[in-house]
């Protein structure tokens, strides 16, 4: 295992679509996991994407801490090839930050409400529904498949903070 070194905004993989993983070679695919759970774990993060340790490859992991999702932990999961679909228009505004965008928080629209799904290590296709926090890391973190961050989602650019300045506690993802 290693603590992987983080793409920062302005970085050109950060930019790009990353690809879809087929054939996977599960060995490869677990360190790349295992490496990533550290990088996470070392940066107090709760999400992280391939494209921000500089894998240009559709893998994504997460968690949800009981505390941002009204008691209900989502624990760490681990996803190859995720798709989000919204269930509604509706949508919620809240804080974000990011590792890739260290120091920051902006506020973000998100779908509120989401079905999404994904590949397991061992090929399995899971879904899963979801909603508020857990729907917007979800949301957050697949964007970085797509070369999306999250300040190009802020409507209000005005929100956009150094962390110290907001009272309230964030993480980063
Ligand atoms: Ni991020």
């Amino acid at each position: 295992m290693a603590v992987l070194k983080i793409a920062q905004m302005g970085s050109k993989i950060l930019k790009n679509r990353a690809q879809e993983i087929t054939n996977f070679d599960e060995v490869e695919i677990n360190r790349l996991f295992e490496d990533m759970i550290e990088t996470m774990e070392d940066s107090n993060g709760i999400g992280l994407a391939a494209p921000q340790v500089f894998f240009p490859l559709r893998v994504v992991i997460f968690f949800v801490p009981e505390s941002r999702n009204n008691g209900k932990e989502v624990p760490l999961t681990k996803m190859i090839n995720p798709i989000i679909r919204p269930k509604s228009e509706s949508m919620d505004e809240d804080w974000e930050s990011c590792l890739s965008v260290p120091g920051l928080a902006g506020i973000v629209p998100r779908w509120r409400n989401i079905t999404y799904s994904y590949q397991d290590l061992d090929g399995s296709l899971r879904e899963r529904d979801a909603s508020g926090y857990h729907a917007r890391v979800v949301q957050h973190e697949c964007d970085h498949l797509d070369g999306i961050l999250y300040p190009m989602r802020m409507v209000d650019l005005s929100t956009l903070s150094f962390v110290e300045t907001i009272s309230d506690e964030k993480e980063e993802s």
